[in-house]
């Protein structure tokens, strides 16, 4: 069985993605990606399901082709509605979605962040948990709602900072955790529809 078909909203590396796609590939994860969609046409995301099999769509959706963000995200909407997306993933998608979207998608979009929320939402998370000298960080994936980085939090993997990190030390030790605990947190959604 195929599971729940997931579409994932991407900006860069995409690493997360390789680790859904990793998990369902292992068995871990009950779940397909039918689309991937980016906001940039040079995303690394975007290479790394060029040979997939099953294939994957990727579809560019760029900002600046619409003349407002709510025609922005309609586009992604219609995107996603095409490949019968059941649930969205935001896996280093670095737009802020607006109100009709996130009402369009109510309670099925979920976004990874890289701090223990409500600690240092928005931009450079790991640099802020640095220059507030917090002793732990981690990761946390949360339902998508109007507000930045703010709603209903599902789960959350923590790591020490150590001293002597640098942004870069302490975002890869973070990213370790979210490529578990995103994949681990799809599937508990999947177990939950299915319950
Ligand atoms: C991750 O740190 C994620 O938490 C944040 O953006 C980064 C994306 O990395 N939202 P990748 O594109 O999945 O490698």
């Amino acid at each position: 069985m195929a599971g729940m078909i997931l579409g994932v909203l991407v900006s860069g590396r995409g690493s997360n993605l390789a680790a859904i796609l990793d998990a369902i590939a292992e068995g871990a994860l009950s779940a397909k990606v039918a689309v991937v969609v980016s906001d940039r046409p040079d995303a690394l995301a975007l290479r790394r399901i060029e040979d997939a099999a099953p294939k994957i769509s990727g579809v560019v959706v760029e900002r600046g082709a619409y003349p407002t963000g709510e025609a922005f995200d309609d586009a992604i909407a219609g995107v996603l509605d095409e490949h019968g997306v059941e649930l969205v993933v935001l896996a280093g998608f670095m737009r802020v979605l607006g109100p009709a979207f996130v009402r369009r998608f109510q309670g099925r979009v979920v976004n990874i962040h890289p701090s223990l929320l409500p600690s240092f939402p928005g931009l450079h998370a790991q640099r802020q948990a640095l220059l507030h000298g917090v002793k732990v960080s981690g990761c946390t994936v949360h339902l998508v709602d109007e507000t930045l980085d703010g709603g209903p939090i599902l789960a959350q993997a923590a790591v020490p900072v150590l001293p002597g990190d640098t942004e870069e030390s302490l975002s890869e030790r973070i990213l370790m955790e979210e490529h578990v605990l995103l994949p681990k947190t799809i599937q508990e959604i999947i177990e939950a529809r299915n319950t």
